[in-house]
C-alpha cells in the first residue's frame, strides 16, 4: 500500500519523461547553437547525449515529451532565437527577460499553448508582422525595452493580437511603436493591463476604450512628434482604472469631472500635457489616491486639496501656491466664464494666477476691479456663464462676432454699472432678460434670436441665476459720470505659455528610491502577504465560535478539526479577474514542497513561491481535510475583502484559485515575516531586535491601514483579529496588516454588529468578548494591545508568566503605565532608555492606555492614533536614515521601479559584472536589486 502510494507520488511529482519529442529536440538544439554563450552559462552538458527534458536545467517538458516551459531569465545570455522557434507549440511559459538576446525575433505564429511570454529587456531588433498570429492562449506578454524595427521606422501592434481573447497584460513599453493606438485594443475585454509607455505613438485614445475594464494604463512619455493627444474624457469612463499614467503627452482639454467615477484610481499622472482649466473639485473627495501629478499643464484656479501621499502640481496657472487656498472671486468668475467657452488656448495661456488685472487678455480694470470684458472675434464657442454677474464693477461687455450659443444669463441684469452689452454676431437665442434702460444691448446678427427687441422679454429671476448672488454694495446704485471714461483696454502682450517640456521620466518619477535588496515588490495588482509565521508563538488561543444554529459553541485551538468536509460545495465568488490557475501555483511553490512552507495559520498552510517572472509570492493553501463551510466562508471573505480593499498598509490579494478541492490565496511575499517573530522570538531566529524607531514606524503603518479599513470610502470594515502575528513586515520593515478572514463589513461604523465571536484572546476587547457585539472600537482595543507589545516585547497573553498579574498584558500594563518607575521596568530590555526614547515611549504608552479604555466610547478612533503617531515618527527621523526614503512612496509606484530598473541595468552594464551560475541546478540567481523585473509589471511578470 505504502509502496503504491509512493509510486503514485513519484508519478505525480516527477513526471516520468517520455523521450523528448524529436521536433522539440531539434528546436532546442537550434536554440543552443544560436545562443552564443549557452554552454558557458547554462550547464546543458554534452550536446549530443542529453535528453533536454531530463537533463537540461531550465527546460521542462510535459508527459508527452513536449517542451512546456523555458526559464532562462536574468541569465546573461547573448545570441539570437532560432527561426524554428515556433515549432515549440506545446510551450506554455517562456521567460527570456533580462538577457542580451539580439537579432530578429522569429515569428511565434501558431504557438497556441503559449500563455506567458517574457521577452523584455533584450536587444531584439525586429519583430515579424505575423508574430502574434494564432497565439490563442496568451495571457501575458512583455516585449518591453527592445529596439524593434528601429531601422524600418518602428512598428504598429498587429491586429492578430485580438485573437488572444484571454490576454490580460500587454506590455510594450519602449519598443518603438509608432502610429495610433489600435482600435481593437479597446475591445479586448480581458485586458487589465496595457503598457505602451516610451514609444512614438500619436493621436487620441480610440473611442473603443469607452468603459474599458483596464486597471493599468501606461501611455506616458511618447517621444515622437506629435504625441498622444485629445481629451481625457474616455479615461473617466473606465470603472476599474487604478493606474493612469498619461504624462509626457499632448493631452488637452480640462480634467473631466467624471474622473471621480474611477473609484479605484490610485495613481493619476497627468503631468507634462496641455491640460487646461479648473481641476474638478470631485478629485478632492476621492479616497485611495496615492499619487497625483498635475505639474506642467495649463491648469487654472485653486490648487485642489487632493489627498494623496504623493501630490505635485507645480508649473501651472494656479492662483495660489498651496492646495485649498481660494482664488479671488473675480478670478473665479472669469474662470467659470472661460470654462463655458471651452478654454480657448489664447485665453488659457494668459488667464493665470490670482490677479485678473495684470496682463489678462481682454480684461480691463479700474482700481483692481474688472470693468471691461473685451473679447470680440475670439472664435469663442459655448455659452455665456452667469458667473459674469459676480463681476460687480463690470461696465462694458464686448463679445462681438463669436460663436456663442444659448441664452443671455439673467445674472447680467444685476450688474449695476453695466453700460454696454454687445453680443452682436453670435448664435444666441432669446428671450433677452430685462436690462435697465441705461444699458445698451446689441444682439443683432444672432440669426436664431427669437425674443427680438432688447427689453421685450420679462426678466426671469430664476433660482440659481446669480442675480441674487451678485454682491451690491451700498452707494453703488448710481453710476458716477466719470466712470464712463475709466475703461481702457489693456491688451496683454505675449504671455509665456507653459511649454510642456518633458523631462523624460521626470516629474512622475523624480523621487527617492527605496534602498532595496532582493526582488522588487510587485506593483499595484500584485500586492501582499503571507499570514502567520510558522514560528508564531501561537500559544495565544485563537477562538472562533462556530454558530450554525444560533447557539454559540466555542471551539478552541484548532478550530478546524471535526468540521465536516464540504469540498465539493463551490461557493460562488464574483471578484473579477483574480483567478490564477492551480497549475501555475504548483509550479511556483515546487508542488507545495515542505521546504517552501512559511507558516501555518487561518485554515491553511502558507507556502513561499516564485512566479515565472521572478515575482516572489506567498500562497495560502486550504487543507483539503479542513474545508468546512466556515473555512470556505473565511476563504471567501478574505477574497471579497482583499479585492475591494487596497491600501499600502493592508495586504492585498494577487489572486486565488478554486479548482477541484484546491482553495488557494496568493499574496505578495513579505520577506521579514510577522511582527511577532521580531518582537518575541528574535533570539531564536538570530534577528536584530527592532529599534524603537522601527517600532514607531510599524505602529503608524498599522494605524494607517486600520484607519483605512474602518473608513474605506463610505464603507466600514472591522478586522476582528488584529495582532502582532497578523502584522507582516516587508524587507524595509514597513508593516502591512494581513489575515482578513474574519473581517466584518459593518454597514455603519458606529453601529454595533452582532457577530459570531471571533478573534484571539489577549487582544479581544472586553465588551466584544462579553456581548459578541462589535464596533471598530474593538479593533482599536487590539491595536492598543499591539502597542503594549511593541513597548514591552511581551506577548499579549502568556499563562506561563510567573506573576499572575502580568499574564494578561492589557490589564497589567494599564496598572503600571502611569508609574514612571514601573513603566521603565516594563520596557523591552532591548530598547535603549535614553531620555528621548523614554519620552517617546511614554506617549505611546498613553496612547495604548487610551486605546484599551474599558468603555469603547472612550477609545479614540484610528485617525486619532495616526495623528498622535505622525509627529512622533517625524520627530524620530534621524538624518541619513535610508528607511525614511520610503515615506510617502509606496509599493504601487512601478515607474519608480522602472527607472530604478534602468539605473541598475546601467550600473550592471558599466561594472561588467557577470552572473555567476555556480548553482546551475537550481534557478538562475536573480540579478541584484530587482533589475528589470521591476520594469515589466506586476502580476503578469
Ligand atoms: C526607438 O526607441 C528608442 C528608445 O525608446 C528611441 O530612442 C528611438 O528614437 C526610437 N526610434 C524610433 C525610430 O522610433
Ligand atoms: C470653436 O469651435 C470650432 C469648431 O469646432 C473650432 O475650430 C474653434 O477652434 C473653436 N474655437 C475656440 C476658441 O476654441
Ligand atoms: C473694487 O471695488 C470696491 C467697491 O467698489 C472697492 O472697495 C475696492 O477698493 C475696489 N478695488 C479692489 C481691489 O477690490
Ligand atoms: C460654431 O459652432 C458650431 C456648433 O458648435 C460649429 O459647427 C461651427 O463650426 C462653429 N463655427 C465657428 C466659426 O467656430
Ligand atoms: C449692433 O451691432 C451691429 C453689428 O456689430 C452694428 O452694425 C450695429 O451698429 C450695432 N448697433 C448699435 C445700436 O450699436
Amino acid at each position: 500500500m505504502a509502496a503504491l502510494f509512493l509510486l503514485l507520488l513519484h508519478l505525480l511529482l516527477h513526471v516520468s519523461h517520455a523521450a523528448i519529442n524529436p521536433g522539440d529536440l531539434s528546436v532546442l538544439q537550434d536554440l543552443r547553437r544560436s545562443l552564443t554563450n549557452a554552454d558557458a552559462l547554462l550547464g546543458w552538458g554534452d550536446p549530443n547525449a542529453a535528453d533536454p527534458c531530463a537533463q537540461w536545467p531550465h527546460i521542462s517538458c510535459d508527459r508527452a515529451g513536449r517542451v512546456n516551459n523555458i526559464d532562462l531569465k536574468n541569465a546573461g545570455l547573448a545570441g539570437t532565437l532560432p527561426s524554428t522557434f515556433a515549432a515549440l507549440d506545446a510551450l506554455q511559459d517562456l521567460s527570456l527577460q533580462n538577457n542580451n538576446l539580439s537579432g530578429d525575433l522569429p515569428s511565434f505564429r501558431g504557438m497556441a499553448s503559449l500563455r506567458h511570454a517574457f521577452l523584455n529587456n533584450n536587444s531584439f531588433r525586429s519583430i515579424p508582422a505575423d508574430f502574434f498570429s494564432g497565439l490563442t492562449s496568451l495571457l501575458v506578454i512583455s516585449l518591453d525595452q527592445n529596439p524593434l524595427n528601429v531601422s524600418s521606422g518602428g512598428w504598429t501592434i498587429p491586429a492578430d493580437v485580438a485573437a488572444a481573447q484571454q490576454l490580460q497584460s500587454l506590455s510594450l513599453n519602449g519598443c518603438n511603436l509608432t502610429g495610433a493606438i489600435p482600435d481593437f485594443l479597446g475591445a479586448m475585454n480581458s485586458l487589465q493591463e496595457l503598457k505602451l509607455a516610451y514609444n512614438a505613438l500619436s493621436g487620441p485614445i480610440p473611442s473603443t476604450f469607452n468603459a474599458s475594464g483596464l486597471q493599468t494604463l501606461w501611455l506616458n512619455n511618447q517621444h515622437g512628434v506629435p504625441k498622444l493627444s485629445g481629451t481625457l474624457d474616455l479615461i473617466a469612463t473606465m470603472p476599474n482604472l487604478e493606474q493612469a499614467w498619461l504624462h509626457g503627452n499632448d493631452f488637452s482639454g480640462p480634467i473631466p469631472d467624471s474622473i471621480a467615477d474611477c473609484k479605484r484610481l490610485s495613481d493619476l499622472c497627468l503631468n507634462s500635457n496641455q491640460l487646461v482649466g479648473l481641476v474638478p473639485p470631485a478629485l478632492e473627495s476621492m479616497a485611495g489616491l496615492k499619487s497625483v501629478q498635475l505639474d506642467n499643464n495649463n491648469l487654472l484656479g485653486p490648487v485642489p486639496a487632493i489627498k494623496a501621499p504623493k501630490y505635485t502640481y507645480s508649473q501651472n496657472g494656479f492662483c495660489a501656491d498651496k492646495p485649498g487656498v481660494a482664488c479671488s472671486p473675480q478670478v473665479m468668475a472669469l474662470l467659470h466664464f472661460l470654462a463655458e467657452v471651452d478654454y480657448p488656448k489664447r485665453l488659457v495661456a494668459s488667464w493665470s494666477g490670482n490677479n485678473s488685472c495684470v496682463d489678462w487678455l481682454g480684461i480691463s480694470c479700474v482700481a483692481g476691479n474688472v470693468t471691461m470684458l473685451n473679447l470680440p472675434e475670439y472664435g469663442l464657442n459655448g455659452t455665456i456663464s452667469d458667473s459674469l454677474g459676480n463681476l460687480s464693477e463690470l461696465s462694458d461687455i464686448n463679445l462681438i462676432g463669436n460663436n456663442l450659443t444659448g441664452h443671455v444669463p439673467d445674472s447680467l441684469t444685476s450688474l449695476r454699472l453695466l453700460q454696454k452689452l454687445d453680443l452682436s454676431g453670435n448664435d444666441l437665442t432669446g428671450p433677452l432678460p430685462t436690462f435697465s434702460p441705461s444699458v445698451k444691448v446689441n444682439v443683432t446678427g444672432n440669426l436664431n434670436f427669437n425674443g427680438t427687441a432688447p427689453g421685450s422679454a420679462p426678466s426671469k429671476d430664476t433660482p440659481g441665476s446669480s442675480s441674487s448672488r451678485a454682491p451690491t454694495l451700498p452707494g453703488q446704485g448710481v453710476l458716477p459720470e466719470n466712470k464712463k471714461k475709466r475703461s481702457a483696454v489693456v491688451l496683454a502682450t505675449t504671455i509665456p505659455v507653459a511649454v510642456s517640456v518633458v523631462a523624460l521620466a521626470s516629474v512622475c518619477a523624480v523621487l527617492i528610491f527605496r534602498k532595496k535588496r532582493g526582488s522588487v515588490p510587485p506593483n499595484a495588482a500584485s500586492v501582499v502577504v503571507h499570514p502567520h509565521e510558522n514560528s508564531d508563538p501561537d500559544n495565544l488561543v485563537k477562538i472562533v465560535m462556530v454558530d450554525n444554529d444560533g447557539n454559540g459553541s466555542s471551539t478552541q485551538g484548532n478550530t478546524l478539526s471535526g468540521s465536516s468536509s464540504r469540498a465539493s460545495d463551490v461557493h460562488m465568488i464574483d471578484t473579477g479577474n483574480f483567478v490564477i490557475a492551480v497549475q501555475v501555483l504548483r509550479g511556483a511553490t515546487k508542488n507545495f514542497t515542505q521546504d517552501n512552507v512559511l507558516g501555518r495559520g487561518g485554515f491553511g498552510v502558507v507556502y513561499k513561491g516564485e512566479l515565472h517572472d521572478g515575482t516572489m509570492i506567498a500562497v495560502k493553501r486550504m487543507e483539503a481535510a479542513v474545508i468546512s463551510n466556515k473555512a470556505l466562508d473565511e476563504f471567501q471573505a478574505e477574497i471579497a475583502i482583499l479585492t475591494k480593499v487596497r491600501h499600502r498598509n493592508l495586504v492585498s490579494i494577487l489572486g486565488y484559485s478554486i479548482e477541484g478541492n484546491e482553495r488557494l490565496l496568493v499574496y505578495e511575499y513579505m520577506s521579514n515575516g510577522a511582527l511577532s517573530k521580531h518582537l518575541f522570538q528574535w533570539k531564536q531566529f538570530e534577528l536584530e531586535p527592532l529599534s524603537w524607531k522601527k517600532r514607531l514606524n510599524i505602529a503608524l503603518d498599522v494605524a494607517r491601514g486600520m484607519e483605512y479599513l474602518h473608513n474605506l470610502a463610505h464603507q466600514c470594515y472591522i478586522h476582528r483579529d488584529l495582532k502582532s502575528a497578523n502584522i507582516l513586515l516587508g524587507d524595509d520593515f514597513r508593516a502591512k496588516v494581513s489575515d482578513f478572514g474574519l473581517v466584518k463589513h459593518a454597514p455603519d461604523g458606529n453601529f454595533s454588529v452582532a457577530t459570531r465571536l471571533a478573534g484571539t484572546f489577549g487582544y479581544l476587547a472586553p465588551e466584544y468578548a462579553v456581548t459578541g457585539k462589535i464596533t471598530t472600537k474593538a479593533d482599536v482595543f487590539s491595536f492598543g494591545v499591539v502597542l503594549m507589545e511593541l513597548i514591552t516585547g511581551m506577548t499579549a497573553i502568556d499563562e506561563s508568566r510567573l506573576e499572575e498579574e502580568t499574564r494578561y498584558l492589557a490589564s497589567w500594563f494599564c496598572q503600571i503605565r502611569k508609574d514612571e518607575d514601573r513603566l521603565r521596568a516594563a520596557i523591552d530590555p532591548t530598547l535603549d532608555q535614553s531620555d528621548e526614547t523614554f519620552e517617546s515611549i511614554s506617549v505611546i504608552a498613553e496612547l495604548a492606555g487610551h486605546c484599551t479604555s474599558r468603555e469603547p466610547t472612550q477609545r479614540p478612533d484610528m485617525g486619532h492614533a495616526v495623528n498622535v503617531l505622525v509627529p512622533m515618527v517625524e520627530k524620530w527621523k534621524p538624518v541619513n536614515d535610508e528607511t525614511e526614503d520610503y515615506m510617502g512612496i509606496d509599493l504601487h509606484q512601478p515607474l519608480l521601479q522602472m527607472v530604478k530598473g534602468w539605473q541598475d541595468a546601467e550600473a550592471s552594464m558599466t561594472d561588467g559584472s557577470i552572473l555567476s551560475l555556480e548553482d546551475s541546478k537550481g534557478s538562475i540567481p536573480a540579478r541584484p536589486a530587482g533589475f528589470a523585473e521591476s520594469f515589466t509589471s506586476a502580476d503578469g511578470r
